[in-house]
């Protein structure tokens, strides 16, 4: 457990909830997000130095929204809220709210309408800038003890702030990069408000995971799951050096990567790393169980119930096993944690197939409090090299899910070439890295063309790129004409079999990232 200063962020079910805990971390503070329902005793277990109310789709004034015990309010720590977060404060502080008439969202302009700690490094040199608005309900008289920092046309009480209290309120989101000095706000609040102390850094992580681990492991040994993905190799050379070889990471090739892939991260990490690495070489049975198969979900459940099967063989070769790692990252804990209203479904975490049941395992997830970024700086910290650290995120089936129709040795050959021009000549172009994923698709038709003075009839691949932030929603990247005409000229000229390359221009939903 993180022991420096820390922030809790009360969740309301806003969009930019996240946003707020990865801005407070990028100022060096540990931020968590719990939802806004639990209660006084949980919160002072936590034991937080200041707090952040968020934003939130509800109405204050409507019976059933979500509200916190007042006596939050009396802990003595510093409190920010946010929008909804605001419109609690002033409601439950004794001010008054009206409810929405209709809904503002968008840019406005703030006028700074008198000195503020919250206003360190902006006034007065900026009194006015835009901020971004997203709100319903707006504050019609301000709780006592309270002053009006700022306004904008039409709301009078944009911000307030009782300085003895050290309680702040914003009706706009300093979170979004849409509102100029949103960083500083932040800032503010967290160094000159309340005061805290940055102490949250990725190697200040490394050191407290490193203790923690060791402490919780013992003697026992720990099984991982290493894909060659960043967040899997990060727990691996994580764990392996808190653990050494007590530490057992199993890597399954399934015959489904890339040209070479699982050659290349093994070999990579045995060199650099001393990781007790075993290579499963299980490609026959994964493609001689998927013969004639075209079915997108039945590829799915026998690449995953195949898996199970090979990893826990392998694993119960290993005597002493007692812990499963995985790479269970910080958004996926708050989705199972979040406040999602009175109708909401509690997601259960993925692991690796009910593998901890199954093989009566303990969990250890060392990456839980970690944002994707956050991962890949623990694992520069680590020394892992560019080509992990940046790695396109890679479906699990791999390329099971990119051949369209059945997988044969022969089409799995076709779209690896293809692939890893495409892998090359973003890398090259300088591409690679602005992109969410790029990769090829093999279709199950083929086209006619014309090579020299001779007709073709051969196969079709298309060329997937897109630009993401979290897989949920895409477009299709705008790759300059010049690096479409050369993966298109390379593929059709070096790849045998392929007369002609598509570029997929459909965008997440209605779409998907992959094509099966
Ligand atoms: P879609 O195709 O759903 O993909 O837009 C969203 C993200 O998830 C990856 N993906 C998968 N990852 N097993 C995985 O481990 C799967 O079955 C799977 N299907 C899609 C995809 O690569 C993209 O990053």
């Amino acid at each position: 457990m993180f022991t420096g200063d820390k922030v809790l962020i009360l969740d309301f079910g806003s969009q930019y909830t996240q946003l707020i805990a990865r801005r407070v971390r990028e100022e060096g503070v540990y931020s968590e997000i719990h939802p806004c329902n639990i209660s006084l005793e949980e919160i002072k277990a936590i034991n937080p130095q200041a707090i952040i109310l968020s934003g939130g789709p509800a109405s204050v004034v409507q019976e059933n929204s979500p509200k916190i015990d007042p006596a939050i309010f009396d802990l003595g720590l510093p409190i920010l809220g946010i929008c909804y977060g605001m419109q609690l404060i002033s409601y439950l502080l004794g001010g008054k709210v009206e409810p929405a008439k209709v809904r503002e969202y968008g840019r406005s302009s703030l006028e700074l309408l008198t000195s503020s700690p919250l206003w360190e490094g902006i006034w007065p040199e900026h009194k006015e800038f835009t901020v971004w608005m997203s709100h319903g309900d707006t504050v019609l008289e301000i709780p006592q003890g309270f002053e009006v920092l700022a306004k904008t046309e039409s709301i009078e009480f944009a911000v307030i702030g009782a300085r003895e209290k050290n309680i702040y309120a914003l009706q706009f989101h300093p979170e979004v990069v849409h509102t100029d000095f949103g960083k500083q706000i932040i800032a503010n609040f967290l160094f000159q408000i309340a005061r805290l102390e940055p102490s949250w850094s990725m190697s200040s992580f490394i050191d407290n995971v490193l203790e923690e681990v060791k402490v919780q492991v013992g003697e026992d040994k720990v099984v991982c799951a290493l894909s060659g993905g960043v967040d899997s190799t990060v727990v691996a050379v994580l764990l392996n050096k808190a653990l050494g070889h007590k530490l057992h990471c199993i890597f399954v090739d399934n015959g489904l990567l890339r040209l070479n892939e699982g050659e290349e991260v093994v070999s990579y990490l045995r060199k650099h790393f001393d990781l007790n690495l075993h290579y499963v070489q299980a490609q026959d049975l994964f493609l001689n169980r998927l013969k004639g198969v075209t079915d997108p979900e039945e590829k799915r459940k026998i690449i995953g119930h195949t898996f199970i099967e090979v990893f826990e063989q392998e694993a119960k070769k290993i005597e002493g096993v007692k812990w499963l790692a995985q790479g269970t990252l910080y958004p996926d804990v708050i989705e199972s944690i979040s406040y999602k209203g009175p109708s909401a479904v509690i997601k259960s975490h993925h692991n690796v197939g009910g593998l901890p049941e199954k093989m009566d395992l303990k969990l250890i997830e060392p990456l839980r409090e970690l944002f994707k970024d956050e991962v890949r700086k623990v694992g520069i910290e680590l020394g892992l090299p560019d080509f992990i650290i940046w790695r396109h995120p890679f479906p699990g089936p791999g390329l099971a899910i990119r051949i369209v129709g059945e997988i044969t040795p022969e089409r799995l050959e076709i779209l690896r070439q293809a692939d890893k021009i495409v892998q090359n000549e973003l890398l090259e172009a300088d591409w690679y890295r602005k992109v969410w994923q790029g990769f090829a698709v093999l279709l199950p038709l083929k086209t006619v063309g014309v090579m020299g003075d001779e007709r073709t009839y051969e196969h079709v691949v298309a060329l997937r790129v897109v630009d993401s932030i979290d897989a949920m929603t895409a477009d299709w990247s705008r790759l300059p004409s010049e690096l479409l005409a050369r993966i298109s000229n390379r593929i059709i000229n070096e790849v045998k079999g392929v007369n002609r390359v598509v570029f997929d221009i459909s965008s997440k939903p209605p779409s998907t990232i992959e094509w099966e």
